[in-house]
């Protein structure tokens, strides 16, 4: 990750690589089949359909090797799993099949459907918030995406040749913010960061949203789905990393997570949710779903016999000496029956739990993501 450099303040001449691609966009702006014309996407791993792989194709990641992607595009395609994502199920629920990721398109009509920001590895927030803190991190940030996207939207508005373009383009789209912010806390807990100076990160990350929130209801958006943290305390890699100095009061007897850990992921989401209902209040016009992805998840985690689970608390793909897509690394046969991935990354299968409570219910807050639509 360190060969990445600083990309959280630079735009990878995304200028330069779409001055060749002035096509027109063709009927871009027309109602699709769901209520939404377009999704735009922000996140980290748990939403990156492409943007890390493509973009680090010089030193190649186990993320676009196989086993990843097994489940359901046959091949790797840059997610950090064996299948789809949440985002894809969202986009899938409202007629939107291919919401592209932005460094993989390379034609104006390859987001006709909207475009995904989200980059493995993101951060919410950036260098110089790290470099503050005594930690040496320079991943990709959500600065580096609200960069990409501002680009995005100039060309769209050229292509559109309308002066209110942005505003008309924004206007009818869901933006999908997060989850992001959950790896300015691992890679604080990973490097040996006291907890109680992680704790402290807690406002900056939730303030990084929200203004990115605030920026683009500025640029026109009215509707977000907002997801909070996941239960990290139940993901195989962090079970192990932390078990050596952990004590048996340490886990929650139920779940057999690391409850420090989840009550860490549980305050974020507190304070998530405060700062969009205040969000709400000064935004009455535009629709802020909450999408509880702890909620949901916890349920698998509390009782997993009764949704498949059967391996809730363990990874399909990949071990302590061989991670997954290295080569010979052991693979499950049933992934559908495990609660994690790769260790750090859930299955399809708890991905699809996760979305069908935030699009149907009950883990969505204040309505479920299905009943939401742009005002007409
Ligand atoms: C989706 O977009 C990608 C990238 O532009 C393209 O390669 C792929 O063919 C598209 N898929 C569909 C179903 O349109
Ligand atoms: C980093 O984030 C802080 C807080 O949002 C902001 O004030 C600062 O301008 C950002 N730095 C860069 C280089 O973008
Ligand atoms: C874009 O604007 C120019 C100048 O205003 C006009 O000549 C041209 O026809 C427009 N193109 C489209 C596709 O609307
Ligand atoms: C990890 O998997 C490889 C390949 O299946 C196996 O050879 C190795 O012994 C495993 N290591 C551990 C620690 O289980």
């Amino acid at each position: 990750m360190r060969l990445l450099a600083d990309h959280c303040s630079s735009s990878l001449s995304l200028a330069l690589w779409w001055s060749l691609l002035l096509v027109v966009l063709g009927s871009s702006g027309s109602p699709a089949l769901g209520c939404y014309t377009r999704i735009f996407s922000f996140g980290d791993s748990l939403t990156d359909t492409g943007n890390y792989i493509h973009l680090t194709a010089r030193s190649p990641s186990p993320y676009g090797a196989p086993p990843y992607g097994r489940t359901f595009f046959g091949r790797p395609s840059g997610r950090a799993s064996d299948g789809r994502l949440v985002i894809d199920f969202i986009a899938q629920e409202f007629g939107l099949t291919n919401v592209t990721a932005i460094q993989v398109g390379t034609a104006p009509g390859d987001f006709q459907h909207g475009a995904n920001f989200a980059i493995i590895s993101a951060t919410a927030n950036n260098g110089s918030f790290f470099a503050g803190n005594g930690m040496d991190i320079t991943p990709f940030c959500l600065d580096t995406q609200m960069i990409w996207f501002r680009d995005h939207l100039r060309q769209l508005a050229q292509q559109q040749n309308s002066s209110s373009s942005s505003n008309d383009v924004l206007s009818g789209a869901l933006v999908a913010l997060g989850e992001i912010g959950g790896n300015d806390y691992n890679f604080a807990f990973s490097r040996g960061v006291p907890r109680d100076k992680v704790r402290a990160f807690v406002p900056a990350v939730v303030d990084k949203l929200a203004g990115a929130i605030e920026e683009l209801i500025g640029m026109g958006a009215r509707a977000f789905v907002v997801p909070g943290n996941l239960p990290f305390g139940c993901a195989p890699l962090y079970l192990q990393r932390f078990r050596a100095a952990g004590a048996w009061w340490d886990y929650d007897p139920t779940t057999g997570c690391l409850a420090w850990f989840n009550r860490f992921a549980e305050y974020h989401n507190q304070l998530l949710t405060a700062r969009l209902d205040k969000l709400r209040r000064l935004h009455p016009d535009v629709t802020i779903v909450y999408a509880d992805w702890y909620g949901a998840t916890m349920r698998i985690f509390q009782a997993p016999g009764k949704l498949g689970f059967t391996n809730a608390l363990l990874s399909c793909c990949g071990n302590k000496t061989v991670p997954c897509g290295r080569p010979g690394c052991p693979v499950c046969d049933d992934p559908s029956t495990y609660g994690s991935w790769d260790g750090t990354h859930p299955t399809e299968a708890v991905y699809k739990v996760i979305a069908d409570g935030v699009l149907h219910g009950p883990y969505a807050s204040p309505v479920p993501l299905a009943k939401t639509c742009p005002p007409t």
